[in-house]
């Protein structure tokens, strides 16, 4: 039986940032300089299969400090940690690796300039993320108030509406995060932040993509974990931007197809921990069952790349 037609949108750009392409080379370069086993402490980004290739090169994955020897090298995921966990780990005596995303420490750095300036920080960002605990972490335990919405913007107590700022998650969803921070603005006038939000460019340029590609595909497949950010944000901004089916699969066996009979478009998109193995897996199995013509929406061209911790360089 002839396949059945379709047109295959591609999101450009999709799947791995800067951030995360890092974290991944740091791991692999530890264990090429140290050897096997290197802790890693929490997944290094939130993909599963990332997780158990470096599980399978050697890599040891932990929630807590606590979990590591101390005779091993350990690594701090790409989300950031609160400012305890070096401190615990140099204490300790450990040989530990940052892999925390400049973007991150960008507005670690941030939270902590405007701590010292004497305003009270807003974190906006999601409960329990590790970012955002990694974040909040770098200031004393209560000084951080963290806004999930704008319902929260209303409710929030601050000790001083003229001494306050705001800080956001990397992760974000662009639109909400703007109504956010248009309702802080107009509750406390006073309050300093950044330009816009602390959003990153990875986070940004793939909403950007969905947005242009979402009204053109009958349904949508993000490729990405469940437990990521910012590829829930994509789903998220699918449906908003009009696209009536958008699914969150972590490879090519998730996808419903029942979900997608009938469909003449699908776009693909990826989160940002998602790797190209596993976006081409899902454009293969798109590509088997119907006779594909694809096309890809650009809205942006990246070419940022981030250095790995000179500590590691000489395995460069
Ligand atoms: Fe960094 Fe943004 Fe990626 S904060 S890890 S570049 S999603």
């Amino acid at each position: 039986m002839a396949k059945q037609p379709l047109t295959l949108y591609l999101a450009a750009p999709r799947g791995f940032c800067a951030g995360v392409d890092r974290a991944i080379k740091i791991v692999e370069m530890a264990l090429q300089k140290w050897g096997a086993p290197v802790y890693v402490r929490h997944e290094i980004v939130h993909n599963k299969f990332v997780v158990d290739g470096l599980k399978a090169k050697g890599a040891v994955f932990v929630e807590e400090l606590s979990d590591c020897p101390t005779d091993r090298p350990v690594i701090f995921s790409a989300h950031g940690v609160p400012k305890s966990v070096p401190a615990e780990a140099a204490e300790r005596r450990m040989i530990f690796v940052d892999a925390t995303c400049p973007l991150v420490s960008k507005v670690h750095i941030e939270a902590q300039r405007h701590a010292e300036n004497g305003l009270q920080m807003i974190m906006i960002g999601h409960k329990d993320h590790p970012e955002t605990v990694g974040t909040m972490g770098q200031l004393p335990e209560g000084e951080v108030l963290l806004v999930e919405t704008v319902l929260d913007v209303a409710t929030v107590q601050v000790r001083d509406p003229e001494h306050i700022a705001f800080v956001t998650q990397t992760t974000l969803s662009v639109d909400d995060t703007a109504d956010i921070v248009a309702a802080l603005k107009t509750r406390f006038p006073a309050i300093v932040g950044p330009h816009k939000e602390d959003i990153c460019y990875a986070t940004t340029n793939r909403q950007e993509a969905v947005k242009a590609m979402a009204p053109h595909a009958d349904a949508m497949l993000v490729v990405g974990a469940p437990n990521s950010s910012n590829s829930r944000r994509l789903v998220e901004v699918g449906a908003k931007a009009g696209c009536a089916y958008a699914q969150l699969v972590q490879r090519a066996t998730d996808i419903d197809w029942r979900a997608l009979e009938g469909v003449a478009s699908i776009g693909v998109t990826a989160g940002a921990s998602a790797p190209e193995e596993l976006i081409d897996e899902v454009i293969d199995a798109i590509g088997a069952r119907y006779d594909v013509t694809v096309c890809t929406i650009e809205t942006a061209v990246e070419n940022v790349e981030f250095k790995v911790p000179r500590v590691l360089r000489a395995a460069e």
